[in-house]
């Protein structure tokens, strides 16, 4: 499987921000051997899409389930797939933790975004008080059975595992710890996962980023800080290029 190199922008760079990011994004990988995603601000969206010089696709960062209606501050996965979205971040741990979304809210946006042809990325992960109560295998099954029923209708998913502890910490999984969360998250989705890509997040950078796509069941990356920066990311989506020609030859 072709790696996906994700980056998620977050509340960072407006609309002449991204038209620089992408005047200056250059990343030395052929054509086709990564598959380059981002996730700008709402705002960002149209000037991403224009001003993309490298084939990529482009997502936003969070949908409402309801398709319009008196929702101040909202959007839809219709109004997203309009302004030039293919894809849309669900349940990511931000929104999740900070914004109090709770697991059926996230199999809600699964179902819009699936209704919408919108690609959904579904985002997963413990808190570092669940993994250290030993509690990982609960709680990404029962993160992932909240969703799985809301997937019917949809041509294509991802998963992103990101462990709340490692995201804009600097802590990163493992590889041994990125392995163990993945195969449980394979498991849980079961056939329904069969050709789904499942990508790891949690400070990622030029430096691990290979070492992580190397592990079975790491499909490819969700980037947060370290894909403000166009010559940062396109070194992450160099390595995972290399390592999954790499992975494909062995
Ligand atoms: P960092 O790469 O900054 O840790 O963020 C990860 C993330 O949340 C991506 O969605």
């Amino acid at each position: 499987m072709v790696k996906v190199v994700a980056g998620n922008w977050k509340m960072h760079h407006g609309p002449s921000a991204t038209t620089r990011f992408l005047s200056r994004f250059r990343p030395e990988v052929e054509d086709g051997s990564v598959r380059l995603v981002f996730f700008p601000p709402h705002l960002s969206l149209a000037a991403a899409v224009a001003g993309t010089r490298v084939p990529a696709d482009f997502g936003v960062q969070n949908i409402h389930w309801e398709g319009s209606g008196a929702l101040t501050g909202e959007v839809s996965a219709e109004m997203a797939r309009e302004a030039g979205a293919t894809l849309a971040l669900i349940g990511h741990s931000e929104r999740r933790h900070i914004f109090g979304e709770t697991d059926a809210e996230v199999g809600r946006k699964v179902a819009a975004a699936a209704r919408a042809g919108l690609v959904p990325v579904v985002c997963v992960g413990e808190l570092l008080a669940e993994r250290r109560a030993g509690r990982l295998d609960e709680v990404l099954r029962r993160q992932v059975g909240a969703f799985a029923e809301s997937l019917a209708g949809a041509a294509e998913f991802m998963v992103a595992y990101e462990p709340v502890w490692a995201i804009g910490t600097g802590e990163t999984a493992t590889p041994g710890d990125a392995a163990e969360a993945h195969g449980i998250v394979r498991d849980a989705l079961g056939t329904l996962g069969r050709g789904a890509p499942v990508l790891y997040g949690g400070s990622v950078k030029p430096g691990n980023a290979a070492a992580l796509v190397s592990v079975p069941d790491v499909d490819g990356v969700l980037v947060g800080g370290a894909s403000l920066d166009p010559d940062v990311f396109a070194r992450i989506a160099e390595a995972c290029a290399s390592a999954g020609r790499a992975g494909a030859g062995s």
